[in-house]
């Protein structure tokens, strides 16, 4: 069969059957559409529109907007006393133009969902139609959330008050690594912290032919990458992950000017709160003994982003139980290598308990790219990867809530 129709045979096993092809058709044009339609961050109005429909045909009616732009549903669980468990899927998109090919390709000229929100968002309705049918031991609240990409929807949930008392929080993102079936679900670090930093280093220019008479900030600058690019072999532990990395170098505008000034900006990424600290706390300190070395000013900035994504121990193994109960043994991926990109759903799990999980959705003839990642104009992400999603997070819930299968 065609992308296009979708491949009911490679949804595997133990998945296919939760899903009867009515409910399975309404799940991919649910996808196809998101796919199509894309929203940046803070403008997922038609999305959140779609999204609140999708939940209304799949019998799940007590919805609510929270964070402006997103939603959350409650999912009646048999003990409504009970704390409730809450699932989460990203809604956003990517200003990116479009390249796959793909039928649903994006009619929004330069937006597109090339992180697989629109995967995500539609597990979260999946997971939802599953948990309607059977109910979990407690209520289930599936949040779809905005504004990922900025890394400020999480945050906005949060302080809407939306999840307190919720006692353990799941989600996932697909990995064009992994086949359609496997699943990284590990406890610890999941996702790395994303800071930035701009360092602005002020001296006083020059004629060129008269560097004497400057307080030159192009060596300091040279200087500093280098030794920024030092900090992670040298202050971290050979086993530590952490990145830093300088992305932008900008300074001066003439062949025959010292110019007074350069900027250098650039990001920090690390999978454990420690090394995170450590790094920023270089970066600013480096930054100014370059500085002071070559007689200029440094004025440092550091923007906070996300926090390491880190899973706590017993929701991760309820979500490998998940993942063995409906795909067996062998469905369990390791994570080979740290994931170096930040989540904001880390916000979440510096709040209450919860796992993310990381959930194998590569295309089945690799897409037009076989190599394109998430962010990637070509990125395609395989849709029967939604029904393992789906599957996936509404038995993690209903392990967490206290039911189901093995509990
Ligand atoms: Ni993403």
């Amino acid at each position: 069969m065609t992308p296009a129709g979708g491949d009911r045979s490679a949804i595997p096993d133990g998945v296919r059957e939760l899903f009867p092809p009515g409910l399975e058709g309404r799940l991919r044009e649910l996808r196809r559409s998101l796919h199509r339609h894309p929203e940046l961050s803070w403008q997922e109005e038609e999305t959140q529109r779609r999204l609140a429909e999708a939940l209304e045909d799949v019998s799940v009616s007590e919805v609510r907007t929270v964070a402006k732009t997103g939603l959350v549903a409650r999912i009646p669980g048999r003990n409504p006393g009970d704390a409730p468990v809450a699932i989460r899927g990203d809604t956003d998109a990517l200003p990116i133009h479009e390249q796959t090919g793909l039928p649903f390709s994006s009619e929004n000229s330069g937006v597109m969902h090339a992180c697989g929100h629109d995967v995500h968002a539609s597990w979260a309705v999946a997971a939802a139609a599953l948990l309607a049918r059977e109910p979990a031991e407690a209520d289930v609240l599936v949040v779809l959330q905005p504004a990922e990409e900025k890394a400020e929807g999480a945050r906005a949930v949060l302080e809407s008050g939306a999840l307190d008392g919720v006692r353990a929080i799941f989600g996932g993102h697909v990995d064009s690594d992994l086949p359609v079936g496997r699943v990284v679900a590990k406890e610890g670090p999941i996702a790395a912290s994303a800071d930035f930093f701009t360092i602005r280093l002020r001296g006083a220019g020059s004629h060129a032919a008269k560097p004497h008479e400057s307080r030159d900030p192009i060596p300091a600058l040279a200087s500093l990458v280098s030794t920024l690019y030092s900090l992670t072999p040298r202050r971290l532990h050979p086993g530590q992950p952490g990145v830093v990395s300088a992305t932008v170098l900008r300074a001066g505008e003439a062949d025959n000017v010292v110019p007074d000034e350069g900027v250098v900006r650039g990001t920090v990424r690390a999978t454990e709160p420690e090394a995170r600290s450590l790094l920023v706390e270089e970066v600013a300190r480096v930054a100014e003994s370059v500085a002071e070395t070559h007689r200029l000013e440094a004025d440092v900035q550091i923007r906070s982003g996300v926090p390491p994504a880190v899973n706590t121990r017993r929701e991760a193994a309820w979500a490998r139980r998940a993942v063995t109960g409906l795909l067996g043994e062998d469905a369990v991926a390791a994570l080979d290598r740290p994931n170096m990109a930040g989540e904001d759903f880390a916000f979440y799990l510096e709040e209450m308990p919860g796992a993310f999980l990381r959930i194998g959705a590569r295309a089945p003839d690799g897409g037009s790219d076989p190599d394109a990642g998430t962010h990637s104009p070509r990125f395609v992400a395989s849709e029967e990867s939604l029904f393992v999603g789906g599957a996936v997070l509404a038995r993690t819930a209903r392990l967490a809530a206290g039911s189901g299968p093995g509990s």
